[in-house]
């Protein structure tokens, strides 16, 4: 999700309270405000200074400070979501009984925003009965759990217990705060670049990292979407929560797209397939000797996957092709892609400039236009590729909302 969220990060007490660094800073990174009250016990395991410089903001602590600004009210009202993190034993029991003996107490019981707490402990902790009741008590009330992970404890014991990862407790964080406007609508992305092998070591590949595609079924599972992501060689670890379907060429590409999209409701095709594949696959490895100076690939047109899916579209389902062009012109560009649209049958179509230096590649930001299916600019978005998502799915929205 892609709005700046005002985010109440709350550190206990244990071991794992050095963890919660780096969940704040993936927080801060991805460009959310975030207070950290931290209590008094945690601060023996994690210093002030680093959650202040990490967070860029003040750490509380004490309920006493700045009375008169009410402080937990305050921080309480205006957190679009309270994540706890670590969250011992002692803080869920508190939770639970809903205790407000501290800063951190009180501000989650003075908020309506969604809770979310990452519990670290030992195993023992955690199966005791008590603990069992009061997170089972927690999880009635509403409150999301991130974890624990089974793993290496802080000694040489290992179990259930283990904080969960950082980028884990934060893409739940994000997706307690956001919006649940997909929730139940099942959506189908493709992400990545198909490889066509030519022999057993060598492929003929593009530049796409994968992350835009990414990015969008990360938006669209924030958004309570169940979402599958068919998965062409990603440059990066695939999100947690979504069903992946690897598929490495574009004949697998293919039949997993037409198989996922028979079931779904939003079909988004952000991968860069292959136009061409080989005619003929070495069975065994291309030699320079038997080969000479001179090595002549026959290619053959690969199908059109989204045109074919399209054209077995089902009422209802909103189709979302992509289109990467060269033309820097913006009026021959968006020519392109209105009949780029046209020929593919989509409902929407996300135009974007690459070059060398433009779009491709994991970091870089996007910028793109969103035409409808008649060519016209629907939209525009440009930033981070999580924030270009958002977009898309918004345009998504107001599709199928037409279309009810
Ligand atoms: N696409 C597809 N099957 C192909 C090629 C492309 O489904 N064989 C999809 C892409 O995933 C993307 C959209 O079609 O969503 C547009 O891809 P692009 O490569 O821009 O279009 P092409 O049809 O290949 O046209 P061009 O001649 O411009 O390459």
């Amino acid at each position: 999700m892609s709005e700046r969220l005002a985010v109440v990060v709350g550190v206990t007490g244990g071991i794992a309270a050095y963890k919660a660094v780096s969940v704040v800073r993936e927080l801060v990174l991805a460009g959310h405000d975030v207070h950290v009250i931290a209590t008094e016990q945690a601060l023996r395991f994690v210093g002030r200074p680093t959650l202040e410089a990490i967070s860029r903001n003040p750490v509380r602590t004490d309920l006493f400070e700045d009375v008169a600004e009410v402080r937990h009210v305050r921080m309480g009202q205006t957190a679009d979501v309270v994540v706890i993190a670590p969250a011992t034993a002692n803080t869920i029991a508190k939770l639970a009984a809903g205790l407000a003996d501290d800063l951190l107490g009180s501000t989650v019981l003075a908020s309506r925003a969604p809770l979310v707490l990452a519990p670290a402990m030992h195993t023992e902790m955690w199966q005791h009965p008590a603990t069992v009741a009061n997170v089972a008590l927690l999880r009635e009330r509403g409150v999301a759990f991130v974890g624990p992970e089974s793993g290496r404890l802080t000694g040489e014991d290992a179990g259930p217990g283990r904080m969960s990862e950082p980028a884990d407790i934060v893409a739940a964080a994000i997706a307690a705060a956001g919006p649940r406007d997909l929730a139940g609508v099942r959506v189908v992305v493709s992400a990545g670049g198909t490889r066509e092998p030519i022999d057993p070591v060598r492929y003929i590949g593009n530049r796409s990292s994968g992350r835009q595609g990414i990015e969008l079924a990360v938006a669209a599972r924030d958004r309570g979407a169940e979402v599958t992501l068919v998965a062409a060689h990603l440059e990066l670890p695939a999100p947690s929560g979504v069903r992946l379907v690897a598929a490495g060429t574009a004949e697998e590409l293919r039949a997993a797209m037409l198989a996922a999209a028979a079931e779904a409701d939003v079909v988004v095709m952000a991968a860069a397939v292959a136009d061409y594949r080989t005619r003929d696959v070495s069975p065994t490895k291309i030699k320079k000797d038997a080969q000479g100076d001179r090595l002549d690939l026959a290619l053959v047109r690969n199908p059109d996957i989204l045109a074919e899916l399209t054209a077995a579209r089902r009422p209802g389902q909103v189709y979302i092709g992509f289109a990467a062009e060269t033309e820097p012109d913006g009026e021959a560009l968006v020519a392109l892609g209105r009949a780029k649209a046209a020929r593919k049958g989509v409902d929407l179509l996300v135009l974007n400039r690459v070059g060398w230096d433009e779009g491709f590649g994991a970091e870089s930001p996007n910028r793109v236009l969103v035409l409808d299916a008649a060519g016209s600019v629907r939209g525009e978005a440009s930033g981070s590729k999580s924030h270009v998502a958002g977009r898309v799915l918004d345009a998504v929205q107001t599709v199928r909302n037409r279309s009810k």
